[in-house]
């Protein structure tokens, strides 16, 4: 989604910018923009499509010596990607670049209108800079200005401001939207709305908070509190680990990152596997006490963990269990008991809908949780505990190996509840780390399959549609794995429990209806198989996936025999993830940034 970097310094300041959008680029954007002040005058670059466009279109601009300088990808809310659309939007002399949603903008941009104001975008954005040059007029300072302009606002942002009121100044303010500020020992000021443009250039930041606003100069931070008071910068040391990601000779990062679950799945089990029972370090031994229900609250493909691991706790931790679509919980007026338990699952830790969700339940009094993969983010920092997933930094849009991760976690919390609640004997609790240390290995990619499905994946281009059908906690595995080959193929897919085809899906099965079937030998074979052959009897095209031959099945794709359902789990969900990057790549599409979608979905 939309991108921030900002610096202030002496520095390369055209490539600093440019490089640090780069590293946002794989959050998905459709435009981009930057400007520049330097000696009284802005420059400003603007362009549609990728990144490479506003390297081109700034390639004669090379601004030497101090100078202050924002930049933004846009990912269009507020409308088209076009140029005039694109960030950092002009007043009379300040720019401005924001990411989030200014729900207020309307009445705003009427009562600027009035004032002879004459907008050239679309945007909710253009209001911030034409409020902030309308309140300059009648403030004594520039920062006067800027704090007023924020009262004005309703939404959610993290701004940058830079003005020839002020030339060496950058202005900023987060309310909703992650921003950092990053400092170094030369006297220069970096700003980005994640950790990665930071990493080659600072080693101390600042997570801002919401509420936070203020300005820094080369030689100053001035920083305000949510409560309107002064505040001392907290700064960090940036953890560099992972957060740099090259594709290292694999063709997208998409394929990468599948080729990478085992060995982070392998990270995301050490330490937390002992001989015989569970360990996790983030929750203190008293974590669950009290605690009578769990709540599940995610988005999209975290949305699908979140379905998942209701399986297996109520399977095996006995404990009540909800799943909750953020989007949804925010405005139902949920009931919620101070006994539950509220768990956010997010890749990111940045959605917005499932931060606004556990701050609901945080607000509520609910205990809470987070599963996250992203160390600092702002969920992390919002819950009382939070249990990392150890991914890496996982740059393809549709996401795999942080799936792979969050199953891990959820799969192992379970049990952890099961011993803590006694609803698992202990050679049954040795059983599942047993099982667990496989994972590694059953995820590894089999070149065979991989192969397999690259020439199965020519038969799969066309057709009216895809089912994914599964039973029990694969039918979350089913809608998955649609999820996966609809964001990047852009054919249209469905997953369903295989048991619900006959109350009325398999009214649209014919030869042109691929069914994606999940049939594990360890977990209702027999039931799915009808299923299935319901399907098969209507001349639906089938390709079944599973460690047993199917007869009826057109195509076939061969897991291992293994012991038990979970690992057939983890090798339906490679296959799977396989399945749609095969048939996406035939098709010609972007794999790792595809049309529409953003890898952080920072509005609502
Ligand atoms: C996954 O492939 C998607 N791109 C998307 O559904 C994603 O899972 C969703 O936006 C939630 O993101 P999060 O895990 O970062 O909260």
């Amino acid at each position: 989604m939309c991108g921030i970097v900002g610096y202030i310094g002496y520095k390369k300041t055209k490539e600093i910018l440019l490089d640090g959008l780069s590293e946002l680029e794989y959050r998905g954007y459709d435009s981009a923009g930057i400007a520049v002040l330097q000696n009284h005058t802005f420059s400003i670059f603007k362009t549609v499509g990728k990144l490479v466009n506003l390297k081109q279109k700034t390639k004669s601009y090379h601004p030497e010596g101090f100078a202050v300088g924002i930049g933004h990808t846009r990912w269009a809310t507020h409308g088209k990607p076009t140029e005039l659309n694109a960030h950092p939007h002009l007043g009379e002399n300040s720019y401005v670049v924001h990411n989030g949603i200014i729900e207020n903008y309307v009445p705003l941009k009427h009562e600027l209108q009035q004032k002879g104001v004459k907008f050239l975008s679309q945007t909710d954005t253009e209001v911030i800079v034409w409020l902030f040059e309308s309140e300059l007029k009648s403030s004594s300072t520039p920062f006067e200005a800027f704090k007023k302009t924020l009262s004005r606002l309703k939404g959610s942002y993290a701004i940058l401001l830079v003005s020839k009121s002020r030339e060496d100044t950058i202005f900023f303010a987060k309310g909703g939207s992650p921003l950092i500020l990053g400092i170094n020992n030369a006297d220069e000021k970096y700003f980005a709305s994640s950790d990665a443009p930071l990493i080659s250039h600072c080693k101390d930041v600042v997570y801002l908070e919401d509420g936070d606003f203020g300005y820094v100069t080369p030689s100053e931070i001035t920083l305000i509190g949510a409560n309107g008071i002064q505040k001392m910068p907290s700064f960090k040391v940036l953890a560099t680990d992972k957060l740099s990601a090259q594709k290292d000779g694999y063709r997208f990062f998409m394929e990468k990152e599948i080729y990478e679950q085992s060995d982070v799945i392998a990270d995301t089990l050490l330490g937390r596997l002992k001989d015989t029972h569970i360990a996790f370090e983030e929750l203190d031994k008293d974590f669950f006490k009290g605690i009578n229900e769990i709540k599940l609250c995610a988005c999209g493909t975290s949305y699908h963990c979140a379905l998942a691991a209701s399986y297996l706790f109520e399977r095996y931790a006995k404990i009540k269990v909800s799943v909750e679509i953020a989007s949804e919980f925010r405005y139902k007026k949920p009931l919620l008991f101070k006994d539950m338990l509220f768990i956010a699952i997010s890749q990111s830790g940045e959605t917005a809908d499932t931060l606004e969700s556990l701050k609901m339940a945080k607000n509520a009094g609910l205990k809470t949780l987070t599963v996250c993969n992203v160390d600092n983010s702002s969920m992390v920092r919002q819950s009382d505990a939070a249990i990392f997933t150890r991914a890496g930094i996982e740059k393809g849009v549709a996401s795999t190996k942080a799936f792979a991760t969050q199953m891990a976690v959820f799969w192992m919390l379970s049990i952890y509840l099961a011993d803590k609640k006694h609803s698992l004997q202990k050679d049954e609790i040795q059983k599942h780390i047993s099982l667990l240390r496989e994972v590694p290995a059953c995820v590894k990619v089999d070149e065979e399959m991989h192969e397999k499905i690259t020439r199965l994946s020519k038969r799969y281009l066309h057709g009216h549609g895809f089912f994914y059908i599964g039973r029990d906690i694969f039918y979350p595995l089913a809608l998955e794995g649609a999820l996966k080959l609809k964001e990047i193929s852009y054919l249209h897919a469905e997953g369903y429990p295989s048991g619900e085809m006959k109350h009325g899906p398999i009214a649209l099965a014919d030869p042109e209806l691929f069914t994606i079937a999940l049939l594990p030998n360890h977990m209702l074979y027999e039931k799915t198989k009808s299923n299935v052959e319901e399907l098969s009897a209507r001349d639906s095209t089938i390709c079944v996936i599973s460690p047993q031959q199917f007869k009826k099945a057109d195509d076939f794709i061969q897991t291992k025999q293994t012991s038990h359902y979970m690992l057939e789990f983890f090798e339906m969900m490679v296959a799977t993830q396989l399945l749609a990057l095969e048939i996406a790549v035939r098709l010609g599409h972007d794999i790792d940034m595809p049309r529409n979608l953003a890898k952080s979905v920072t509005v609502e």
